[in-house]
C-alpha cells in the first residue's frame, strides 16, 4: 500500500472514531440509540432532592439504600436486562445532589447533609446491582440571577449556559458516568442558546460514555419530540399506537406530584392493575416506562411506594419474558377482544398477549395471530402445562384457561399467553 492511500485511510479511521458526529440536529439524530435501552424496557426514576423537604440533614438515607428495601426488588430484576434508576441531580431550583463548584452554597456538599448524594448512589448501584445509572439534570434555574439577566435580553446573551449549565454537564457526565442523560427544563429558551447539539456532539464522540450513553429530547425549546435521543412528548406520554421513534413514558405513582407529599390521599396513588396497565400499552406500542417514586427528605422510600416496586418485581418475576428485549409486533392490541396487549420475540418466533382482566367466560379470543392446528401451541406464563385451544373463524383463536384457585394463579394482576408456531 502506498503511502498516501495509507493516510487515506488512517484519516478515515481517525475521523469515524473521534468525531463521527457534528454539532447538527441533522448529525446528532443519526446516532442509533445503543441497544440496552430499548431492551431494558423499565426504569426507575427517583425524585429527591431539597424540594422533598423543608429540613435535610439526616443520615438515614445510606441506611436505607444498603438495607433490604430496594435491594431486594432488584434482586427481581432479570439480570440480561437491567433496567435503569434515574436520579434527579438537579432540579428547577438549582440545588445540585452532588458538590458542584458552580453551585457555591447551594449543594448538598456544602449544606444540609454534607455528602455527595450522586456519588453515593452511583457507587451503590455499581456496587450492589446491575441497575444502570440514569441522571436527571434541568437545563434552567428558575431564580438564577444569570439565567434570569439572559431571559431579559431575550437569550441573546448566553451568561448563564457558560457559567453554569454546560460546565455542570460536563462536571456530572465525566464524574459519574451515566448511562442516561435526562434533560429537561429548557426555559422557554432555544437549543441554540443551551449549546445542545455542542454539548451532545462532545457526549457522543468523546465522553467516557459515548458508546452506551441515551439521551432524550428536552434539550431547548422546540426540540421536544423531534430532536436528541428518544422521545418523551410529555410528561405522561402514552400515544396508544406504534411510534416510528423510539420513545418513552415517564410517569409518577402518584398521579399529583413527582415529588414526596406528606399530603397524598390513597387515591391518589395508581394501583398495581394501572401500573401494569401502563406498561403493558407503553412496551406494546414501541415505549419504555419510566415510572417515578418520591423519597422522603430523610430517603425513606414510603409504604406505598415500596409495595408497587415490589410488585411491579413480582410480576416481572412471572411475565418479565413478554417485556424485556421484546419487539412491538404486527398488531399492538386486539382488536376485538379489548385489554388484550401483544409483543413478539421474533428471535424466538414467540408472540406474547398480555390480558388485564381473568374474564368469567373461562376463555380469552385472540383475533390477531395466524395459527396452525398441530403447530401452534399456547402456554400461560408461570403454568406448567400448554393450553388448549381453537381455531377462530376467519383468524384467531379461543383459549381455555385452566380453571385454577388464587394460590396457584401465576401472577395476581395480569396474566400472559405465549404463543409458537403461530404468526
Ligand atoms: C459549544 O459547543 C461547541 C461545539 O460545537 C464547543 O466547541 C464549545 O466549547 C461549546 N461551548 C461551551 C460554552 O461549552
Ligand atoms: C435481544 O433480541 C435480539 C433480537 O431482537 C437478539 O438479537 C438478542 O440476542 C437478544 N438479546 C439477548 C441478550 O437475549
Ligand atoms: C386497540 O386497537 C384498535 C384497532 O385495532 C384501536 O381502534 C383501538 O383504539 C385500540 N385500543 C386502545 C385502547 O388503544
Amino acid at each position: 500500500m502506498d503511502q498516501a492511500l495509507v493516510s487515506v485511510v488512517l484519516a478515515v479511521l481517525f475521523a469515524s472514531c473521534s468525531s463521527q458526529y457534528e454539532p447538527t440536529w441533522e448529525s446528532i439524530d443519526s446516532r442509533p440509540l445503543p441497544v440496552w435501552f430499548d431492551q431494558a424496557k423499565f426504569g426507575i426514576f427517583v425524585h429527591w432532592g431539597v424540594f422533598s423537604v423543608p429540613s435535610y440533614g439526616s443520615e438515614w438515607f445510606w441506611w436505607y439504600w444498603q438495607g433490604q428495601k430496594l435491594k431486594s426488588y432488584i434482586d427481581f430484576m432479570k439480570r440480561n436486562y437491567p433496567p435503569a434508576f434515574m436520579l434527579t441531580t438537579k432540579h428547577h431550583e438549582g440545588f445540585t445532589l452532588w458538590g458542584s463548584k458552580y453551585s457555591w452554597n447551594w449543594n448538598a456538599v456544602d449544606v444540609g447533609p454534607k455528602r455527595d448524594l450522586v456519588a453515593e448512589i452511583a457507587d451503590a448501584l455499581r456496587a450492589h446491582s446491575s441497575l444502570r445509572l440514569g441522571l436527571y439534570h434541568s437545563l434552567f434555574e428558575w431564580f438564577n440571577p444569570l439565567f434570569v439577566s439572559d431571559a431579559t435580553n431575550k437569550f441573546t446573551t448566553n451568561q448563564f449556559p457558560t457559567a453554569k449549565t454546560l460546565p455542570e454537564l460536563y462536571e456530572i457526565v465525566t464524574k459519574y458516568r451515566p448511562e442516561i442523560l435526562w434533560s429537561d427544563g429548557d426555559g422557554n429558551a432555544p437549543d441554540n442558546y443551551w449549546n445542545s447539539t455542542g454539548f451532545l456532539a462532545w457526549l457522543y464522540n468523546e465522553s467516557p460514555v459515548r458508546e452506551t450513553v441515551v439521551t432524550n429530547d428536552r434539550w431547548g425549546y422546540g426540540t421536544i419530540c423531534k430532536h436528541g435521543g428518544y422521545y418523551t412528548c410529555t410528561d405522561r406520554y402514552n400515544p396508544g399506537h406504534l411510534l416510528k421513534h423510539k420513545w418513552e413514558n415517564c410517569m409518577t405513582i402518584d398521579q399529583k406530584s413527582w415529588g414526596y407529599r406528606r399530603n397524598a390521599e390513597l387515591k391518589d396513588y395508581l394501583t398495581i392493575e394501572d401500573l401494569l396497565k401502563t406498561l403493558v400499552e407503553t412496551v406494546s406500542c414501541g415505549g419504555n416506562l419510566l415510572m417515578n417514586v418520591g423519597p422522603t427528605h430523610d430517603g425513606r422510600i414510603a409504604p406505598i411506594f415500596e409495595e408497587r416496586l415490589r410488585q411491579v418485581g413480582q410480576w416481572l418475576m412471572v411475565n418479565g419474558e413478554a417485556i424485556y428485549n421484546t419487539s412491538a409486533w404486527r398488531a399492538q392490541n386486539d382488536t376485538s377482544s379489548p385489554g388484550v396487549w401483544y409483543t413478539w420475540r421474533p428471535q424466538e418466533g414467540a408472540i406474547y398477549a398480555v390480558f388485564l382482566q381473568w374474564p368469567d367466560s373461562g376463555y380469552v379470543a385472540l383475533n390477531e395471530p395466524l395459527v396452525l392446528e398441530g403447530k401452534t401451541e399456547v402456554v400461560l406464563l408461570g403454568y406448567a402445562q400448554p393450553l388448549k385451544w381453537q381455531p377462530l373463524k376467519p383468524m384467531g383463536l379461543k383459549v381455555l384457561l385452566p380453571q385454577l384457585t388464587p394460590s396457584h394463579m401465576p401472577s395476581s394482576w395480569a396474566w400472559t399467553l405465549r404463543l409458537t408456531g403461530a404468526a
